[in-house]
């Protein structure tokens, strides 16, 4: 990487938890720079990582319900509620006061400062990216992971996207249900009509986003020095963002819809629409080799993974001006000495927060010589002690 590119990135400053999963309370103190939690298997690491990321728009990093967060005991009595308080602080954005909280139903409460927030607030006080164990698995799996994993990044950059996403996701599924039911004719069906006009425009809002993002990506993949993470080639295959590659936007949009309109029949026999942003793969190639990332070795695929995030949270930098958190699970495994200490040193060039849990300390020498580290151990007694 280049350049540390923002003054003070915002970071955490105090993360306060309260009936979030293992941890009926939890108070920590902690700096900018690397944020690194050791401690036995089950002990709640991981738990900490999924509570910041729920200060982030979606279901965090575990995809999980947020019900199945709260606090049960042994005898499998649950809490309520959980929240998540966390004192931030950056360069843009000052001091802020930000709490997150679910009471038993609905979403989440977001609170800044005291007064009531959308989480995408949030998310662009604190911009934030991860790489977990279960991505581990993501150039083997199926094409779903690896859209989330792009719109992740592309929702850092943009915004409005999850509201595109759960727009678009909410008129496929009514156009879905819609196409089970007995109806006289495809072509004639007035409230098809609307569901695929928000289709259309909600599609194509999407892909032009992921399509920027992508891009950017593109740029900060070209910062990485290749000698520690492998570069990746990367590009998107989905109708709609490859037409906007040729045609405006209205145009791309007007062809979605008419061909909607055209595959009535056929995807009401599919039973699900066979066209559209959520049918997009990101393709990733490990471009010295030029080899498909589904075929590379484990420690190459975590390599590349290490380094698209490195490479976002870049771009995301240079986009945006602030540095994202990091949160890294367990990204010690699968990398050898020589690429843990150069993730140290390109995460201390990049200068903002990550957070990176571990069961060895030894397996961050690295951290330690190279940046300021907040170094946290967690015991069996469920308590985190700052060494
Ligand atoms: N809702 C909940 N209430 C109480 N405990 C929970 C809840 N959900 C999960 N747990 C417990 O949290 C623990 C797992 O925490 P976590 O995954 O954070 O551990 P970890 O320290 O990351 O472990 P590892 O090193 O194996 O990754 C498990 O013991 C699990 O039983
Ligand atoms: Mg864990």
């Amino acid at each position: 990487m280049d350049e540390a590119l923002a003054p003070i990135a915002p970071h955490i400053r105090r993360l306060r938890l309260t009936s979030f999963r293992s941890h009926q309370t939890l108070d920590l103190t902690c700096a900018n720079g690397a944020v690194v939690i050791t401690g036995a298997n089950g002990l709640g690491k991981t738990n900490v990582l999924e509570a910041i990321s729920m200060l982030a728009p979606g279901r965090g990093l575990r995809s999980a319900n947020l019900e199945d967060l709260r606090f049960r005991d042994a005898q499998g009595l649950t809490q309520e509620s959980w929240t998540v308080l966390a004192d931030i602080e950056g360069a843009t954005t000052g001091a802020i006061r930000a709490g997150v909280a679910f009471e038993g139903e609905g979403g989440r409460r977001v609170r800044m400062d005291g007064e009531t927030r959308r989480v995408d607030d949030l998310a662009q006080a604190l911009p934030q990216l991860w790489l977990t164990p279960s991505m581990d698995r993501l150039f083997v799996d199926g094409a779903s992971g690896r859209r989330k994993f792009l719109d992740r990044f592309a929702q850092t950059l943009d915004g409005g996207l999850s509201r595109h996403l759960s727009a678009y996701e909410k008129a496929m599924r009514e156009r879905n249900r819609l196409l089970q039911t007995p109806m006289t004719s495809f072509s004639s069906n007035s409230w098809l009509d609307a569901l695929e006009d928000t289709m259309a425009l909600e599609g194509v809002a999407i892909a032009a986003s992921r399509l920027a993002a992508l891009d950017a990506l593109a740029v900060g993949l070209i910062g990485l020095r290749e000698a520690a993470f492998p570069r990746a080639e990367i590009a998107l295959e989905g109708t709609l963002e490859a037409g906007l590659r040729a045609a405006s936007a209205v145009d791309v949009e007007d062809g979605f819809r008419d061909r909607m309109r055209a595959t009535r029949a056929l995807d009401a026999s599919a039973g699900r629409s066979l066209e559209g942003p959520h049918r997009s793969d990101l393709q990733v190639v490990y471009a010295a080799k030029n080899m498909a990332a589904k075929d590379c070795s484990t420690g190459e695929q975590k390599a590349l993974l290490v380094g698209l995030i490195l490479a976002q949270a870049q771009s995301v930098a240079a986009r945006i001006g602030d540095v994202p958190v990091l949160l890294l699970d367990e990204v010690a495994a699968h990398l050898d000495s020589h690429r843990r200490a150069a993730l140290a040193e390109i995460l201390t060039h990049l200068g903002g927060q990550s957070w990176i849990t571990g069961t060895e300390m030894e397996a961050f020498s690295g951290f330690a010589k190279n940046a300021p580290v907040t170094a946290i151990q967690m015991t069996p007694s469920g308590e985190a002690v700052t060494l």
